[in-house]
């Protein structure tokens, strides 16, 4: 999909330099208030987010908005099929995360941290690297009246979260990326975490390490997809496979 977001882009900034979300909170928050819309994802009514309609033209803004290339696609700007899925589940299932600690990995919009506060986690946190995402977050977080810690910062290559379980929406889409996800997901399963996952069939989901819990049609933005439904499952991660001695 992020291929797809890349088609159209203009190479005329010079590259982004590392981007930290303190450095203009505020102006980050602006930013998305005036290029998004409040709405509601169409599998999650009980949520609004600050969502955009197209892809594209937000991209260059955000290089524009930063005078560089090379910045990360709005993902935040858009609720994926599998944070959607993810949502719904935890909305309809309260049980899984009630006063449960919580912790939303890769967060975007911040769709799936905010229904797990709705369905009464006790804490959550949501990660990301886009400064961007962060911002939208806040305010997203907000907006929703929900409580939700954000943490900015790559967390693959350390030490797994100490929650009671880890969510992560939409994240298989790149080979590197889904394998570093899935090592993490693994030690934090190893550790007694239980992870969720919400995906559609992304090309690097790792099926075979994943039970299915529920599955839903959801409707989602036609630009981003190859269609306007995607079938989409929540999945439970294994226990980490035993090396046969
Ligand atoms: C397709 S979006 C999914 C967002 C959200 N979970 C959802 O389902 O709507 C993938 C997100 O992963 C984030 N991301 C990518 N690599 C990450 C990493 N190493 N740590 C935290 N977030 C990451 C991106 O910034 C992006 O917001």
């Amino acid at each position: 999909m992020e291929a797809g977001l890349r088609d159209g882009r203009r190479d005329r900034l010079s590259p982004a330099p590392p981007i930290d979300p303190d450095t203009a909170p505020e102006r980050r928050r602006a930013f998305i208030r005036a290029h998004t819309r409040l709405w509601a994802p169409p599998h999650v009514p009980e949520i609004v987010l600050h969502l955009a309609d197209e892809a594209t033209d937000l991209w260059e803004k955000t290089e524009e908005e930063l005078g560089a290339l090379g910045v990360p696609p709005p993902f935040w700007a858009f609720a994926w099929a599998g944070g959607q899925a993810l949502a719904r589940y935890l909305l309809d299932h309260p049980g899984t995360v009630a006063g449960q600690s919580v912790h939303d990995f890769a967060s975007g919009s911040g769709l799936v941290a905010i229904a797990a506060a709705k369905a009464g986690a006790r804490s959550v946190i949501a990660s990301e690297i886009d400064s961007f995402a962060v911002a939208a977050i806040g305010l997203n977080a907000a907006v929703n009246a929900t409580p939700i810690t954000v943490h900015f910062g790559d967390l693959l290559s350390g030490p797994v979260p100490d929650v009671d379980v880890l969510l992560a929406g939409d994240v298989f889409y790149e080979q590197p990326m889904g394998k570093a996800v899935l090592a993490w997901l693994d030690r934090s399963r190893a550790a007694g975490t239980d992870v969720l996952v919400g995906d559609p069939g992304r090309s690097y989901l790792p099926r075979e390490r994943l039970e299915p819990v529920a599955e839903y049609s959801v409707e989602v933005t036609r630009a981003l997809e190859d269609s306007e439904i995607k079938r989409t499952t929540v999945w439970r991660l294994k226990p980490p496979l035993r090396r046969p001695r």
